[in-house]
């Protein structure tokens, strides 16, 4: 038998032994299926609490999800829709993740126009956009799923604009509501932009915004929500913070996830085999390290897996989770992309443990080549972007904190 035969078969009996058909995390919302987001998608239940009320009135609606990279505004975005095309087969929905340089009428035309492939007005205009062959793509899988046109949107880059996206899309919407009763359209991602033209785009849509569909914008509080909700109090109908998990629902959340891949069904309170190959023990110590984040759980879970596949594991034991972890560093640090300056300032969050504009020193800041710290927040979005840090909750100061992964030993 050849190597990588008897590799892949090795790897077949761990997963098996593990009662897993795959490694079930993902990092991004849009590379889940949408039957497994739902079967996957855990808590936010007082959100979902404001927005389902919402979606069963009849004055249509605008809401804005915001809350830190990773935290889980697609998944919450995409939940919601899907949620809303299972109970409704009344609406419409659509979903497209904004792309750098697209304004809003675009981004709503061409996520309107790719859910209505019998209208062939939409076609030609997803084909003027050269996007026609997304059409066909897409088409070709099961089709209609919002799980799987997010996927394709993600290659969409540097779309040439309609003359009057904003116009066009009115018209294709108006189409639209003579067979559904209600449009809601997901733009994800207002934080592609930076936050001065992110206000320019809201500005020009808001006719489109104040029009007849339900649009769901997110993007994450690097000064633009913050200001957005501050200031744009009168376009959003309700605005939606996404915060971190507490322990107890990150827990849920693995089981869930495990759930989504077992090979054999297991009891419903059989709680040891609900977390298998985790231990309770190790299962928590995971849960508390990813600090209430979707994604940095996600990230971890998959790396300690794949450490544990690769020492042949049956359980994820104290030891083996420790040698995840230090394969989860190894990969967070490993990162490239950075300049010099942000590596010196991930030494510096490391070093004190929490960084704010209170205890950096105007040394520190010199190093880095500012005078304020104002000027750092690029550069900790950096970071942030990566998995290596995050912002503290708080409303006055900006305090910066590690991912726990790596200060471990
Ligand atoms: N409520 C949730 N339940 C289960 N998984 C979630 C939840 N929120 C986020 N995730 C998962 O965490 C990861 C990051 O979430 P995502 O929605 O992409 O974050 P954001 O859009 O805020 O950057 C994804 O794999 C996503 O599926
Ligand atoms: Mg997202």
């Amino acid at each position: 038998m050849s190597d990588i035969d008897r590799l892949f078969q090795q790897n077949d009996k761990i997963f098996e032994r593990w009662n897993l058909r795959e490694i079930p995390f993902t990092e991004s919302a849009s590379s889940l299926r949408s039957q497994t987001l739902d079967r996957v998608f855990t808590g936010r239940v007082e959100e979902l609490k404001q927005v389902v009320p919402l979606l069963r009135g009849r004055e249509r609606k605008r809401v804005l999800v915001y809350g830190w990279t990773g935290i889980g505004k697609s998944a919450f975005i995409l939940e919601v829709l899907q949620g809303l095309q299972r109970n409704d087969s009344q609406a419409k929905v659509a979903y497209i993740t904004l792309q750098p340089n697209m304004d809003l009428g675009t981004a709503a035309l061409i996520a309107l126009a790719r859910e209505m492939p019998e209208d062939e007005w939409a076609q030609r205009q997803l084909n003027e956009m050269g996007l026609g062959n997304l059409i066909r793509q897409r088409d070709s899988e099961i089709g209609g799923q919002l799980g799987i046109s997010a996927k394709f949107t993600e290659k969409i880059l540097d779309v040439e604009p309609t003359k009057y996206p904003a116009l066009a899309f009115e018209g294709l919407l108006e189409r639209a509501l003579k067979t559904s009763d209600r449009v809601a359209i997901g733009i994800d991602d207002l934080d592609k932009q930076d936050p001065a033209r992110v206000r320019q785009l809201l500005e020009d849509a808001q006719g489109m915004l104040k029009g007849d569909a339900w649009f769901f914008l997110s993007g994450h509080p690097g000064g633009l929500t913050r200001d957005l909700v501050n200031r744009e109090r009168g376009l959003f109908d309700l605005s939606l913070e996404l915060n971190p998990f507490d322990v107890d629902t990150t827990y849920t959340m693995l089981k869930k996830y495990l759930a989504s891949a077992r090979i054999k069904d297991i009891s419903d309170n059989d709680e040891v085999a609900a977390l298998h190959p985790f231990t309770p023990e190790t299962a928590r110590i995971l849960c508390e390290k990813s600090s209430g984040i979707p994604r940095w759980f996600n990230r971890s879970a998959s790396y300690i897996l794949l450490r544990a596949a690769n020492l042949e594991a049956d359980k994820i034991t104290l030891d083996i989770l420790e040698a995840g972890l230090e394969y989860a560093k190894v990969q967070l640090r490993g990162q490239t992309g950075f300049t010099a300056e942000e590596a010196y300032l991930l030494q510096l969050i490391l070093g004190k443990g929490i960084l704010s504009d209170e205890n950096i020193t105007l040394g520190e800041l010199e190093r880095m080549g500012v005078k304020e710290f104002n000027e750092i927040l690029p550069m900790i979005n950096a970071l942030v972007q990566q998995d290596l840090v995050r912002l503290l909750p708080d409303d006055r100061a900006i305090a910066i904190a590690p991912n726990p992964i790596l200060q471990a030993e």
